[in-house]
């Protein structure tokens, strides 16, 4: 079964997981490897790595996904809030949403590390609840994707 892993990182933490997914499969059956490319679209399952942009994929992603026509998809992401499994639930099924013949064999999420100049911008804010809440999660986000999330991505991949 041929397969291409294809994806979109800004910082890295997304590329890591198309590199954990690379290294989890024959590496025989990789027909492509990399940015968003019609070359991909000749596997029978294609990986799909996003980093979450203000709640759903990149563009690249979104046309890419666009032109899927029916082969195995299995969609990843990082996104910087990681609290809620339904904030990840509601990313997917918007990435989803640009697959015309959703096919989606499996999809994977976890926490993904953000860049200083958002903590920066947090502390710009007027303190409040919500500008502690996500100073925190800036903060928890810092070490991921960690050991952990890896070793659950290269679960879902095997499922
Ligand atoms: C312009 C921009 C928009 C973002 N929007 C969101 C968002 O809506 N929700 C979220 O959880 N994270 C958001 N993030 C955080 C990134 O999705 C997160 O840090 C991700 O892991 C980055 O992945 P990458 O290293 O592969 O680029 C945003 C980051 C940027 C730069």
């Amino acid at each position: 079964m041929s397969y291409s892993i294809v994806y979109s990182s800004r910082t890295g933490n997304t590329a890591l997981l198309a590199q954990t997914i690379r290294e989890a499969l024959p590496a025989g059956d990789c027909l492509y490897f990399g940015a968003p490319d019609a070359r991909a679209l000749e596997a029978d399952t294609i990986y799909v790595g996003f980093w979450t942009d203000n709640g759903t994929c990149d563009e690249t992603i979104s046309s890419f996904l666009q032109s899927v026509t029916g082969q195995k998809v299995f969609l990843f992401g990082t996104a910087g809030f990681g609290g809620a499994p339904a904030y990840f639930a509601q990313i997917l099924q918007r990435v989803q949403q640009n697959l015309k013949d959703a096919n989606v064999v499996g999809s994977y999420m976890c926490q993904g590390k953000m860049p200083e100049a958002v903590r920066s911008r947090y502390l710009a804010m007027e303190e409040s609840p919500r500008r502690t809440a996500m100073l925190e999660n800036f903060e928890q986000a810092l070490s991921h994707p960690d050991a952990q999330d890896l070793a659950r991505l290269k679960e879902a991949v095997a499922r």
